[in-house]
């Protein structure tokens, strides 16, 4: 088959300096060519202009793609903000630009950046991994010792002959075709594969996330150092299988005392003297902050059954009378005579170990509060409920002498 003569890509011309490169590229700028470049081992002054060459578009694209930037920015803000998802706070402008202002600032930054990079690559036709000229033997001294001017076929005034001379009388040292010799443009099969594969691999992420997001699992997926995240505990109440008794909650070792839980006092602790006997006047000083500690502590403690006065009608017996819960023991009216003449000590116990209570089987008549009330809060209930006492049974000499008369 006759081998078909293959068609040059256009004219590559040599010269020996400088001065002689830049006097054709007037010449071929004069010329009326679009289509055209110089190549030099270093950077060539003058060069630009002998070319013709026009200031790049590059910052008016830039320019736009920032403008784009800081318009989307604000439009965002003020959509999600201000429309789509009004939230006042303080009181403030739902949109206002001095807020939006860092966003507004970095939108318009990576707009433009980004752009300035993308646009140079596309105005200089890049990434170009092959050109032409590199199948020209004596273009490899472009980065050594000799300047070069490539004219390109695809030119519009390009005619063979008409350029060829042009370039020979412009002290062209040698004018040559540049051939159109074939090549791969195939990707090579690695490269596909290494892409496939990097296709492949963005998917893990999302992956990932799809699965965390539909995951009802209460750990978190990576955790890679648990530090004390993950340690064994327990609530108050739960059960451990660690323990004969099956508690979480460890109850004090018999014959050890916690520190600073040492009940030495029988007085103040048990409301006993040493020989065992209630003690008949509270052991505490008797203070109006003390009653008023007191009072509160009643109200919240034994009000519900007592009574706000002590007479035994509080809300909880109330309502288990209307109810009709048969069986229901009545709390007892505290301003009673037999528990006027109780000595404080007794009444402390009672707060303390509960009435008729059985802890066994956590039956009886009342039950204790020493869980909830702390000791000296015992005592000042204890004197609070002197003093309903005494206002229950109160009589005329009670009041002071001078006030009588206004009752
Ligand atoms: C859940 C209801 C209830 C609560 C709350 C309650 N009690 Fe009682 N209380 C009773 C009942 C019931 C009795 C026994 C009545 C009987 O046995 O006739 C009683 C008896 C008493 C007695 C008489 C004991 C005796 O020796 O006769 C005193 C004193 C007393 N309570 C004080 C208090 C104090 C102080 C509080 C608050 C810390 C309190 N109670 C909280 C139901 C209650």
């Amino acid at each position: 088959m006759e081998q078909q003569e293959a068609k040059a890509l256009g004219l590559l011309a040599e010269y020996e300096t400088p001065q002689a490169l830049m006097a054709a590229a007037e010449k071929v700028r004069d010329g009326g060519y679009k289509r055209w470049d110089t190549h030099t081992p270093f950077p060539v002054h003058g060069i630009d202009d002998a070319m013709g060459i026009q200031p790049t578009i590059l910052p008016w694209i830039v320019l736009g793609a920032g403008a784009t930037g800081t318009l989307t920015a604000l439009l965002l803000q003020w959509y999600t903000n201000g429309v789509d998802y009004p939230f006042l706070i303080s009181g403030k402008p739902l949109f206002s630009w001095v807020p939006a202002f860092p966003v507004t600032f970095e939108l318009t930054v990576l707009f433009a950046g980004i752009t300035t990079l993308l646009g140079m690559l596309a105005l200089n036709r890049l990434p170009r991994l092959h050109n032409p000229l590199f199948d020209v033997k004596r273009f490899a001294r472009a980065t050594q010792d000799r300047f070069f001017l490539a004219l390109d076929a695809t030119d519009p005034l390009f005619e063979d002959s008409s350029a060829r001379a042009l370039l020979e009388g412009s002290g062209a040292t040698a004018v040559e075709d540049v051939p159109d010799v074939p090549t791969n443009e195939n990707i090579p099969s690695w490269m596909w594969q290494v892409a496939i594969v990097l296709v492949f691999a963005t998917f893990v992420p999302l992956g990932l996330i799809a699965a965390s997001y539909n995951s009802t699992s209460t750990t978190p997926p990576f955790h890679i150092v648990g530090d004390m995240d993950w340690q064994e505990s327990y609530r108050y109440g739960e059960e451990v299988p660690f323990f004969d008794n099956g508690q979480a909650m460890r109850g004090a070792l018999p014959g050890t005392v916690a520190v600073g839980e040492l009940e030495e006092d029988d007085a103040f602790y048990r409301g006993m003297d040493d020989m065992g006997n209630w003690l008949a006047v509270a052991p505490v000083e008797v203070s109006k902050s003390v009653l008023e500690r007191g009072r509160e502590r009643y109200n919240i403690y034994c009000l519900p059954c007592h009574g706000e006065s002590g007479n035994g009608k509080g809300i909880v017996h109330e309502r288990a009378l209307a109810l009709d819960t048969s069986g229901w023991l009545i709390p007892r009216d505290l301003t009673m005579d037999s528990i006027v003449t109780q000595p404080d000590g007794q009444i402390y116990d009672t707060i303390t170990n509960g009435f008729n209570y059985d802890a066994e089987t956590g039956t009886g008549n009342m039950a204790p509060y020493a869980a909830q009330i702390r000791p000296e809060d015992r005592w000042a209930i204890v004197l609070y409920v002197r003093a309903l006492q005494r206002a229950a049974n109160a009589s005329i000499e009670d009041v002071p002498a001078d006030k009588r008369s206004a009752l």
